[in-house]
């Protein structure tokens, strides 16, 4: 497959590597060990268009198409992940599902201030019971008329506490199973809606992970994304565009500890030479870069595939799938590579390895994607 990039996707790409260089990489270190949200970084992200990137400008988005947003997560991710995570949860999670399933009201309500990075939203379907097997919904949305009645609670929500807008997922109707699941915009401040403790966690914890409780919440029928029972298929086809969010950010993490370990590598010296000159470094760095190639067509493949309005569920969840694994494996290898620097948090590459884990469990395991691939070839 030819990558070609047309040249506002080059400068897009150039404009997220300047601001990562100068706005991210001052202070992720502390935003890490303190556990501190980037907020300002955030401010500055929406400035950039980055907040709503393939949100049609009418709605305040910037109306690029996903490759630029893959091209932009991968520069993020190289240098703070927690910060590319926010921006993929609100693009990806957030905007594209209302963009392509709200009503007109709802995106002029909610869209344009999502997009334009005013607000950040919050995808809310994983429970303390429900994570990857995602239909069983014990979050309740009881029609009552004119509006929901919603209690439950929903966990490791990315964006928990700085989001103003939450897309919850919750059952209905028991009996239809699946087929009885709503999707409803839920607004912080809503009588009932409380925010439960920030999660304390192995990586990217510069991001902002809560559970959240609804006690006899209201949401007004018309906070209803989609047709009645439409709520599962809602979040399946929302989360497999954003795993090609996730996907990027798996690469950039592998990308940007590969990018410190061949500096390093051509820097520290050992036995009277650079340690690249010896085999035992230069072949992880040969396997490094090899893998990282691979996952870096399998992402960008996923993104064209959107693109091209193609079904992106298999691409997607292959790429995910094989980019996690390869930050996994590059990162373990940096930390190798930079000895006993690397375990010391100066040098950026044990954040990687502990940024890199995530990327594995979240917006569906490893071992989910290997379900959708599965079926998805067994099916042919
Ligand atoms: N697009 C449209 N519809 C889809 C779909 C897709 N990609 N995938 C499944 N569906 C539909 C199916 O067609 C089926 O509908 P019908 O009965 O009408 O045919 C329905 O959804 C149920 O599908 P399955 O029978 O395949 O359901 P399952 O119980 O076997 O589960 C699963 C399928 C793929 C394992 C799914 O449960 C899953 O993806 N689990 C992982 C959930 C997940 O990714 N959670 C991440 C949380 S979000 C997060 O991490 C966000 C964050 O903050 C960063």
């Amino acid at each position: 497959m030819d990558f070609t990039f047309s040249e506002e996707q080059l400068m897009i790409q150039q404009a997220a590597r300047d601001f990562s260089q100068t706005e991210l990489l001052p202070g992720v270190i502390e935003r890490d060990d303190q556990q501190k949200f980037p907020t300002e970084q955030v401010k500055k992200m929406a400035e950039l268009g980055f907040m709503g990137m393939m949100v049609n400008p009418k709605y305040g988005g910037s109306g690029l198409d996903t490759l630029s947003y893959v091209l932009v997560m991968e520069e993020l991710s190289k240098i703070d992940a927690s910060a590319s995570v926010i921006v993929s949860v609100n693009n990806s999670l957030v905007c594209w599902g209302l963009e392509t399933f709200g009503t007109e009201e709802q995106k002029e309500k909610y869209l344009t201030r999502l997009a334009s990075g005013e607000v950040i939203g919050a995808f809310c379907l994983s429970e303390p019971e429900a994570g990857s097997d995602a239909t069983s919904q014990k979050t309740t949305a009881i029609d009552k008329g004119d509006h929901y009645v919603l209690n439950g609670t929903k966990n490791w929500i990315t964006n928990g506490n700085a989001a103003e807008i939450y897309l919850v997922i919750a059952q209905t109707d028991v009996e239809k199973g699946h087929k009885g699941i709503n999707a409803l915009i839920v607004e912080k401040g809503m009588e009932g809606f409380e925010i439960g403790p920030k999660e304390n966690k192995l990586g990217i914890r510069g991001s902002d992970t809560h559970s959240l409780n609804f006690n006899d919440v209201k949401v007004p029928k018309e906070n209803r994304v989609g047709e009645d029972g439409f709520g599962f298929k809602f979040a399946m086809k929302t989360l497999a565009g954003g795993r090609i969010g996730i996907a990027a950010q798996a690469l950039g993490i592998a990308a940007g500890a590969y990018e410190l370990s061949l500096k390093y590598a051509k820097e520290r010296k050992a036995f009277g030479t650079e340690i690249a000159n010896h085999q035992a470094i230069a072949f992880k760095l040969a396997d490094m870069h090899t893998k990282i190639q691979a996952a870096r067509h399998l992402v960008y493949k996923a993104a064209c595939d959107k693109d091209k309005g193609e079904n992106y569920d298999l691409s997607g969840a292959m790429a995910k799938l094989h980019a996690s694994e390869v930050a996994m494996e590059t990162t373990v290898e940096a930390v190798q590579i930079h000895g006993g620097n690397g375990f010391v948090k100066d040098y950026h590459v044990e954040r990687m390895m502990r940024d890199a884990k995530i990327t594995q469990i979240y917006e569906g395991t490893s071992e989910i994607q290997k379900i959708v691939i599965s079926r998805s070839i067994l099916k042919n």
